[in-house]
Order: structure tokens, then sequence, then C-alpha cells
């Protein structure tokens, strides 16, 4: 195990206990997330990280949350440097821990990881003393920032500018079991008073899960009936050995837990629908579902968790490398 030291006396964003990471949502005080969530809000293009430098660690595939982090990173002007498995030494055999050692060494002072194993932001965060670390996704564990830009879609959306998501119901459906952004957003929905109900087959939705404060149901048709907020999520078959250990079929798993045109006629006119993405087109969502382009249904609300989410990203950046 290697670690560097990259002390910068006067530094801000840094505690008495060392940089301010964001590792999960269930490890961070909820007055943190809702002041990061306050400040997202109101965020507009500034200034603030100029003369800090910032990097992506992308040691698995990603669209939103890596272009995110970089455009948000911009907004504020900080500088970025963005590195993935593609295009670094870790082709030839170096770890995560050295990659990111050496980011530290170069100057960088915040990095957003993304990988394939739990535990890897915690562990880059333990190996290098004073390098400021957000998970942007470890494995099956946790997504926070995908949590924190699908908190302030559902605020905005259903006008709930306080974050007091009190008799909200959220129906969380597909494959809970493997998805690190259901983990996250169980915690932080939940703890911002939302009742989460998680749905899908048997094989996708261990009865376990309700250790996570959260309601389990293998009904869709039941759990999305009278739910404000619905959450499609895809089935991760990367995360499998094989497919057949996840769904008996595509057409079947479309008909008992896709989110069809048909199911969609059937809810709250006022409830929104929601992906964290990427969508499996006419699997877990119908495509004029998830494009918001069928009249009669729930708002889809899709593309704006992609755009907040450059802007709970700037509103983190700043919680990390300012400390306001
Ligand atoms: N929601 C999400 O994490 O998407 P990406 O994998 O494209 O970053």
């Amino acid at each position: 195990m290697t670690s560097t030291s990259v002390h910068r006396p006067g530094a801000t964003g840094t505690t008495s206990s060392g940089p301010r990471h964001l590792i999960s949502i269930r490890s961070t005080p909820l007055e943190r997330l809702r002041h990061i969530l306050a400040e997202a809000r109101t965020f507009t293009p500034d200034q603030s990280l100029r003369g800090r430098t910032f990097a992506t660690l992308f040691f698995e595939d990603s669209t939103r949350t890596r272009t995110s982090f970089i455009v948000a990173a911009q907004q504020r002007s900080a500088t970025v440097i963005e590195l993935s498995t593609a295009s670094s030494s870790l082709n030839k055999g170096e770890t995560m821990i050295d990659t990111a050692a050496t980011l530290a060494a170069l100057g960088v002072e915040a990095v957003a990881v993304r990988a394939r194993q739990a535990g890897a932001a915690a562990l880059i965060a333990r190996c290098i003393p004073h390098l400021c670390v957000i998970n942007a996704g470890d494995g099956r564990h946790e997504h926070p920032t995908q949590a924190l830009a699908d908190a302030l879609t559902i605020a905005e959306a259903l006008d709930r500018p306080t974050f007091d998501f009190h008799n909200l119901r959220v129906a969380i459906v597909g494959d809970i079991g493997a998805s690190r952004v259901a983990r996250s957003n169980i915690a932080l929905l939940g703890s911002l008073g939302a009742q989460v109900t998680c749905a899908g087959p048997r094989t996708l939705v261990p009865e376990s899960l309700a250790s996570l404060g959260c309601k389990i149901s293998w009904s869709m048709d039941e759990t999305i009936a009278d739910a404000d907020v619905i959450i499609m999520l895809r089935i991760q078959f990367e995360r499998y050995a094989t497919a057949s250990s996840t769904i008996s079929s595509p057409r079947e798993y479309r008909a008992h837990f896709g989110l069809t045109e048909s199911r969609a006629r059937q809810l709250n006119p006022d409830a929104i629908i929601m992906h964290p993405g990427p969508t499996n087109r006419g699997l877990e969502i119908d495509p004029a579902v998830a494009d918001g382009t069928l009249p009669g249904v729930p708002r889809s609300v899709i593309r704006d968790q992609v755009s907040n989410g450059v802007r709970v990203r700037a509103a983190l950046l700043n919680d990390c490398l300012t400390g306001s």
C-alpha cells in the first residue's frame, strides 16, 4: 500500500479529522446533506474553485456522473483532470491506490472515484492523506451524488423546497439487490421523511433488503398504485455471473416489472417518473414513458435528474474543497 502526503497548510475544506469526503449517504450527517441540497437549489456558476484542482478517477464506465462532475467543476472554475481506465497506467498494472497517490502528488485536491468494487472510495480515502474523496459509485454499495440529484429533482418537481418528504410515497422498481442508487436513495429519501417501497422479482429483491429501512414488495402493480414518485432501475446484468440468474426472460420481466405505456396510464396523474440511467428502453421502461411524450401519463423528470446532477455536484465540490 502506498500513501503520499500533500499537506496544504492553509487549505480550507479540511476538518481537524481530515478532508471532507463523501463516501456514503449513510455515513454522512443529514445536516450536511441538507446544506448541499440547499446550496444546489440556488447554484449559479461562479469562480469559487479557481486555482483548485479536481480529478475524475473512473475505473468503471459512466456517461452522466463523470460528465456532470466535469461540468460542475468547470462551472466553479476549478482545474479539471480526467482519468479513466482506458487511458491511464492502470492498464500497465498500477493499483488504484498508487494512481490516486500519483494524482495527489501532482496537486490534485479532490477526486471523484467510480469503481466496480464496493469500498473502493473509502479505501482511497483511508490510504491517501489530505486527498478529498467523493464516491461516484462503488459496486453495489452506494452512489451518494445520484441520490442527491434525485432528492433535488423530487423537491423541485413536487414543490417541496425545504426537502421535507414526509407523506411522500416513493416506489423503487427493478434490480434493487445490485443497485447502489437504490441503497443511497433509500437512505437519503427515508431520512428526509419519505416512505420507500422497493419492488421487483424475488431474484433481484431479497427480503433481507428490508433491513435498509424500506418496505419490500414482489408486486409492481401494488407498489406503484398510489406512489407519488416511481424510480425505475435497469437490471445490472454486468454484476451477475449469468443473465439467467436474474430473470427468466426479458418479455416476462417487462410484463411484470416494466413501466409500460398501459401501466403508466394507471398511475396517479400527479406522480413523477424517474430513472437514474442508463435506461434499457423497452425492458424496464417504455420509450414514450421515459421521454414523457405520452399524453395522460405522469411526468417524466429523467432529463431533470441529469441536469440536477451538475448542480448537486457543484454544491458538493464547494462543500468539500472550501467547507462552504
Ligand atoms: N446514473 C449513473 O450513474 O449513470 P452513469 O453510469 O452514466 O454515470
